[in-house]
């Protein structure tokens, strides 16, 4: 069996190394031009030329969850696309968007500018029925994110394309949902696969449907956001600021308004990073299960093509 390795951005060797240690007997490669044909693909943004050149494959591993800049290549039909299946990832979401909420909600980021300024001041404790959350997206990481923050007794909202059933979460779904978990929300944490669908989904129009005071959390793909709306709706006031970890153009363009906006706190796309311990051992177990007969199916995380995601 040859695996083909092509992830761009990623540093190689250690991946390697794992992959071949997790798959005794495979001959596991890094991708290059004019390269022998792979059974198995393990790829980060790979160029096009890697599906045009490798045309046996039996299935392509995405080392990420999401699967948008993927879904945008011509991928070779009926392969099946499998992204990672939390590998980890969404206990590192869950405390990333618990930060951002509870930073928000408690509002420690006015403590730090007191702090900078040598000032000991208090600020009246805020009730958590006034800041119910609303998730989009729950799915893997979506549905840890809400579970975490029901913890903290925040009223959780979520919402998703089909119905769910989450304790501690009210749950909407479809078009049908969306208006009333905007109305019931007042800070959103996106959490949505980048689609058609989803695309521009925090825009004027639907940010503004949020509670008065509402906080927005991206934390899924940078081209969820419509950013002059966030900046229009922050500076009216319906908005009370944002936390994004996600961004059109990556890393944040110098001049963005982003960086100095004093509602707005970014970082670098760092909110569920990819573990390499655990993605090998889900890859290479999944690559074990396919070898000995398993039907694709029946494995976590194969993409629906028609769905995107
Ligand atoms: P997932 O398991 O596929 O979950 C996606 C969720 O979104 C599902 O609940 C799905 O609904 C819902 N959804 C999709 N399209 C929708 C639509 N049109 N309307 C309403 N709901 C819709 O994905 P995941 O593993 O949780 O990851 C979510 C995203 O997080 C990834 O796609 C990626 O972009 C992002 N991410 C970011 C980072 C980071 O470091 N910033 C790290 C990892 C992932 P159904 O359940 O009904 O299908
Ligand atoms: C990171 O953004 C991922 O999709 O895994």
């Amino acid at each position: 069996m040859r695996v083909s390795f092509c992830c761009t951005g990623t540093t190689a060797q250690p991946w390697l190394d794992g992959l071949r240690a997790a798959l005794p007997g495979a001959v596991v490669e890094v991708w290059s031009a004019g390269a022998a044909a792979a059974d198995h693909a393990i790829v980060w943004a790979p160029p096009q030329q890697f599906f045009d050149e490798q045309t046996g494959l039996k299935a392509i591993f995405n080392i990420g969850a999401g699967v948008d800049a993927l879904m945008k290549l011509r991928l070779p039909p009926e392969v099946p696309v499998v992204r990672l299946d939390d590998a980890g990832m969404s206990v590192q979401m869950a405390e990333y968007v618990c930060h951002a909420v509870i930073r928000h909600f408690r509002e420690f980021d006015g403590y730090e500018s007191d702090m900078a300024r040598g000032e000991w001041s208090y600020r009246k404790p805020r009730l958590h029925a006034d800041f119910p959350v609303g998730v989009m997206g729950l799915g893997v990481l979506g549905a840890r994110v809400s579970r975490a923050l029901a913890q903290f007794d925040f009223p959780v909202l979520g919402w998703s394309r089909s119905a769910k059933s989450i304790p501690g979460v009210q749950c909407f779904s479809g078009e049908a949902g969306f208006n009333d978990f905007l109305a019931a929300t007042r800070i959103v944490v996106c959490l949505l696969p980048l689609t058609a669908e989803t695309e521009g989904i925090l825009r004027h129009d639907t940010l503004s449907r949020l509670q008065p005071g509402g906080y927005v959390i991206n934390v899924a793909r940078g081209r969820h956001l419509v950013d002059d709306d966030l900046i229009a709706l922050l500076d009216s006031g319906h908005l009370a600021g944002a936390m994004l970890d996600v961004f059109r153009t990556e890393p944040l363009p110098e001049d963005h308004p982003f960086w100095k906006h004093p509602k707005i706190a970014v970082t670098p796309h760092t909110s569920a990073r990819t573990l390499r311990e655990e993605s090998i051992a889900q890859i290479a177990a999944k690559i074990r299960a396919l070898q000995n007969g398993t039907p694709v199916s029946t494995l976590a995380g194969v993409v629906d093509p028609k769905k995107g995601y």
